[in-house]
């Protein structure tokens, strides 16, 4: 019988399915496995339904020669070596389109608490010190009317640029390439970097880490932006340079940031802890009920189709599909 590992526990009963027909290890726990429980408990796999903490990469393929399919359960699969895993013949799957909706959510949750100051207002009163009202208490910045802009215009971008009609703001976008799609969509502009940094007063990171992406805000752009101006990050933390946004929100470059992710996840940097017009999340994007449900059951369906020998959905190197046919 054919074993799949399985390196976290998620809600629903789509893992129900697999154990009918196979040899299913699934790690339980609140935690996920670390490397070494990883490799252990990985051993003789065909097919293993991964997070994105775990590591991928070549030693971990080198060790599971039946190895057909990893299949990531999110959308973003930096975590594994897809180069390698070609070169071996193991399919590599994602679960896109599935947390579009509920990541956009997040990360307007984040910006509109950031402007109005929501966390540390619910502080001040829990803390006993509203005891007057008064004119400039709390005062922070308005949300309709402004500019917001996306940086990177896939799936996500665009869903939270269309959220950006229902307030009434003016969108543009910077994106390794225009899509006119969602400019049609959304009434989005395409604006070039400088710009984007320029007219934003809002500006939400949605792109996936790549070459082109990692470390593109640093201090030069921090000063580049308003000062007024909010960063949102709900893509990946290394395309923030996290120290030097710890010091352009000390030193008033720019007015507050929201964070789902981090440089050096789960580790935040110790500047930004200090900092109240931070708000920092422990990367929830994708963290409803029922998207994750829908995520996982993704997951399990890419590797019920592989070990049918057939083709999955969202498959991320479909060459190696060629192969096998
Ligand atoms: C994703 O889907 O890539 C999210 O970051 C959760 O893993």
């Amino acid at each position: 019988m054919k074993k799949i590992y399985v390196s976290a526990h998620y809600p629903g009963d789509s893992l129900e399915r697999l154990r009918k027909k196979y040899d299913v290890l699934e790690f339980e726990g609140e935690r996920l496995p670390n490397r070494e429980e990883l490799l252990e408990g990985s051993r003789g796999s065909s097919a293993v339904i991964t997070t994105v903490s775990d590591s991928i990469d070549k030693e971990f393929i080198d060790l599971l020669p039946e190895l057909e399919i990893v299949s990531n359960c999110g959308v973003g699969y930096e975590n594994i070596d897809v180069g390698y895993a070609t070169e071996n013949g193991v399919m590599v799957t994602n679960t896109p389109d599935v947390l579009t909706e509920t990541t956009a959510d997040l990360a307007w949750a984040l910006m509109i608490s950031v402007a109005r100051r929501v966390i540390e207002a619910d502080a001040y009163v829990r803390e006993g010190k509203f005891r007057n009202w008064h004119p400039s208490l709390l005062m922070g910045h308005n949300i309709h009317g402004k500019t917001l802009g996306v940086f990177g215009m896939g799936r996500i971008g665009t869903a939270v640029a269309r959220r950006g009609k229902g307030f009434n703001m003016r969108v543009i976008y910077n994106s390794r390439s225009r899509n006119e799609e969602a400019e049609k969509e959304t009434g989005a502009s395409y604006a070039d970097f400088p710009r984007l940094l320029e007219k934003s007063d809002f500006i939400i990171i949605t792109s996936p880490l790549n070459e082109g992406t990692r470390g593109r805000f640093g201090t030069d752009e921090f000063r580049a932006m308003k000062p007024t101006s909010i960063i949102v990050n709900i893509g990946r933390g290394p395309i923030i340079k996290e120290r030097e946004l710890a010091a352009a929100l000390r030193d008033g470059l720019i007015w507050g940031a929201g964070l789902d992710v981090y440089e050096k996840e789960p580790d935040v940097d110790p500047e930004l802890l200090k900092l109240q017009n931070t708000l920092l999340l422990p990367h929830i994007g994708s963290a409803s009920r029922e998207t994750r449900e829908s995520m996982f059951d993704m997951a399990v369906q890419s590797v019920e189709r592989a070990l049918e020998g057939k083709t999955p959905e969202h498959l991320v190197n479909p060459e190696v599909a060629g192969e096998r046919n």
